[in-house]
C-alpha cells in the first residue's frame, strides 16, 4: 500500500540559495518528525507539501492525489500551522475558530460543535471569551493548534509549534499532539529541538543543507549511536554532512 505522503525527487531553490536537494520521504500514519537546523529546509518542504510553493524538480503525492490534477482534494484535508501564524487579535478565540470553520467551508451547526470539542481538546474553553491579544504565546499556539485541526483534516503540519514556548508550555502542546496522534491522523511535526520530538514521534527525517541526512525509526538511530546523548547526535550527522 502507497504511504499517506510520498515525496519524490524535490529539488527547491530560491535564487542561487538551494534549500532542498534531492529530498525523498515516505510518510505514514501516526507522528513524524522533520528535524533540522536553522535554513535546513524544513519551511520550504512543508511548503511544497501545502502546495503553496512548486518545486523546481520532484513531485509530492498526498493520499496518491498531486496537486497537479487533484490539489482541491488535497487541502481539504490537511491542516496547517505556520511557524509564523498571525491571529486577528481583536478576535475572542471561540469566534475566531468559527470563522475559521465557516472559511473551510463547514456549516454552522458543524463549525458550533467543532468550536466546542476542540477548544476542550487544546484547553482553552476557559479563555474562549478573552480577545486573543490576551493570550499568551502558549494559548495562542494552542488556538493555532485547534484551528489547524478544524474540519477534522487527515494531516496535520505544524511547522516549529513549540518554538519561543517555556518548558511547561511545550509540554502541555506535546501532550496535545501526542493524544491527537492516537487517532488516525498523521501529524507532521517540525523542529530542531531533538529532544522534543522523541517524546512524541516514532519516525523521523533530519534534514540538513536541504538534504536528507538521517531517515527512519527514533530506535535504529539510538542505536546506531550507543551511549550518545541526543543533542551529540544531532551534532554528530550535521557536522559529518557539512564536512563532504
Ligand atoms: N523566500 C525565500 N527567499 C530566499 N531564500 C529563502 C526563502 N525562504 C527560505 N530561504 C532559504 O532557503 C533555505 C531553507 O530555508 P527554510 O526556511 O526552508 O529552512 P528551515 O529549516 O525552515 O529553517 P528555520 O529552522 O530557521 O525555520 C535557507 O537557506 C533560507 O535562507
Ligand atoms: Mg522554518
Amino acid at each position: 500500500m502507497s504511504s499517506v505522503v510520498e515525496i519524490n525527487n524535490l529539488h527547491k531553490a530560491y535564487g542561487k540559495t538551494r534549500a532542498l536537494v534531492g529530498v525523498s520521504l515516505d510518510i505514514d500514519f501516526g507522528i513524524f518528525g522533520l528535524l533540522g537546523p536553522n535554513g535546513a529546509g524544513k519551511t520550504t518542504l512543508l511548503k511544497v507539501l501545502l502546495g503553496l510553493l512548486k518545486p523546481d524538480l520532484g513531485d509530492v503525492k498526498l493520499f496518491g492525489y498531486d496537486y497537479s490534477s487533484q490539489s482541491l482534494a488535497i487541502r481539504n484535508r490537511i491542516g496547517y500551522l505556520g511557524e509564523d501564524q498571525r491571529f486577528y487579535e481583536y478576535m475572542k478565540g471561540d469566534k475566531y475558530l468559527e470563522y475559521i470553520g465557516l472559511l473551510k467551508g463547514l456549516g454552522k451547526e458543524e463549525v458550533q460543535s467543532q468550536t466546542e470539542h476542540l477548544l476542550k481538546e487544546v484547553s482553552l474553553s476557559k479563555s474562549r471569551d478573552k480577545k486573543i491579544k490576551e493570550y499568551s504565546q502558549g494559548m495562542k499556539r494552542r488556538l493555532g493548534l485547534a484551528q489547524a485541526l478544524m474540519g477534522n483534516p487527515n494531516i496535520i503540519m505544524l511547522d516549529e509549534p513549540t518554538s519561543n514556548l517555556d518548558p511547561l508550555g511545550r509540554q502541555d502542546f506535546l501532550n496535545i499532539i501526542k493524544e491527537i496522534g492516537k487517532n488516525k491522523t498523521t501529524i507532521i511535526l517540525s523542529s530542531n529541538v531533538l529532544g522534543e520530538v522523541e517524546l512524541v514521534c516514532d519516525t523521523l527525517a533530519l534534514l540538513n543543507q536541504g538534504k536528507v541526512a538521517y531517515k527512519g525509526k527514533w530506535s535504529d538511530l539510538k542505536q546506531s549511536f550507543p551511549g550518545k546523548n541526543l543533542q551529540d547526535i544531532f551534532v554528530e550527522i550535521i557536522s559529518g554532512e557539512n564536512d563532504e
